[in-house]
């Protein structure tokens, strides 16, 4: 794909590409991928088991790295080099947290997660990195169980964080007996995913029911974790939360490059006292509109009771309609590029 290399390096300002060795467009745009595991050998293995610590971000990026490629071949007949692969999304949302300092310590009690103290860490204070394990280890432990991974649940550990341990589940059989319906989701998307007579279409509602599900989870035990941050991020963090649902009952169609486009409208950095959309001075005005957008979304969900969410699903079952408004927020999203 070199003509989309070139596209994502004008976006992302990538000089050393030759075309003698046509790169991995993941690896040029998803941090430390290249560097992170992308099999259970490149883990640490202890007595025949492979223990992976989700709190350092390599080896959570792993988690996905591996699901990515065991699930390539369900995606070949949508298309080339494991492009049209729905579950890129959630690689793609955890770089962006990465990249713009969102899994560090937000109570700065740490240096978890900063540039000048453990880059890499991944912190359990951290609201989006929290939110992000029922988006990494729940997918991850429901694949092995749906046989997708070609390992059994008891060759892998999953290191707990330093603290609050009690919150997150390490194993299939825990995470299925604390969050039984977000673990069948899984399941049942998995179960999709193999199975050959499934269109894209259903793919993308079973992934959705399922990420919605992981979040509905995820929200109500962290919720309080949104105090560490200013006004503004928490604000966004929770304008973000409410939007995803509508995203997801949109069925946004989270291949690679459709959800790196869209991810270049979200904020680059956190959002501090002061940050003011959309007067935010280092911000496109494109991440500025979007950032108006997002809670003005959540107003609305908030004083219509989430009627306004009710109505959405509603609209949102008619295909035509879903393909009409996609082509609109790209057509939104090419023009902003261009100016
Ligand atoms: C991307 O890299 C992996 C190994 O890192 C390789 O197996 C794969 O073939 C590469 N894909 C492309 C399109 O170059
Ligand atoms: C799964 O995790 C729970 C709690 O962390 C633990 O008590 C249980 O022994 C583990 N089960 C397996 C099969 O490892
Ligand atoms: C949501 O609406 C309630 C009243 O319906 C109001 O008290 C509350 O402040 C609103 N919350 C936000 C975040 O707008």
């Amino acid at each position: 794909m070199p003509f989309l290399i070139l596209w994502a390096c004008t976006l992302i300002g990538c000089f050393s590409v030759s075309s003698a060795e046509a790169p991995n467009l993941s690896d040029l745009v998803l941090p430390l991928w290249k560097e992170s595991p992308e099999q259970f050998s490149d883990y640490r293995v202890e007595d025949g088991k492979y223990i992976i610590n989700p709190w350092v971000f390599p080896e959570r990026m792993g988690l996905y790295k591996i699901l990515l490629s065991q699930t390539a071949s369900y995606f070949e007949k949508f298309g080339p080099e494991n492009e049209q692969n729905l579950l890129w999304g959630l690689p793609l949302q955890h770089g962006w947290q990465y990249n713009t300092g969102r899994l560090a310590d937000p109570s700065q009690r740490t240096d978890c997660g900063y540039e000048s103290g453990d880059r890499l860490c991944i912190s359990v204070d951290s609201w989006w990195a929290d939110m992000n394990y029922f988006l990494s280890a729940l997918p991850f432990l429901a694949a092995i169980d749906s046989d997708i991974m070609e390992i059994s649940s008891d060759q892998v550990i999953l290191l707990p964080p330093p603290k609050d341990q009690t919150k997150f589940c390490l194993n299939v059989s825990a995470c299925q007996s604390s969050f039984p319906k977000t673990m069948r989701k899984w399941n049942a998307f998995y179960q999709h995913l193999q199975s050959p007579s499934s269109s894209f279409e259903d793919l993308l509602k079973y992934l959705w029911d399922a990420h919605t599900s992981s979040l509905e989870d995820a929200y109500k035990i962290f919720e309080n974790r949104l105090e560490f941050y200013s006004e503004p991020e928490a604000t966004f963090g929770m304008s973000w939360y409410v939007a995803v649902r509508y995203i997801a009952a949109f069925r946004f169609p989270t291949t690679f490059i459709r959800t790196l486009k869209f991810q270049q409208s979200l904020p680059p950095r956190m959002l501090v006292n002061g940050d003011r959309a959309p007067y935010i001075s280092d911000f496109t005005e494109l991440q500025n509109a979007v950032l108006v957008g997002l809670n003005l979304l959540r107003n609305l969900d908030n004083d219509t009771g989430s009627l306004s969410l009710t109505i959405w699903k509603i609209l949102m079952k008619i295909q035509s309609v879903r393909n009409n408004i996609l082509k609109l927020l790209e057509t939104i999203l090419e023009n902003s590029n261009s100016t």
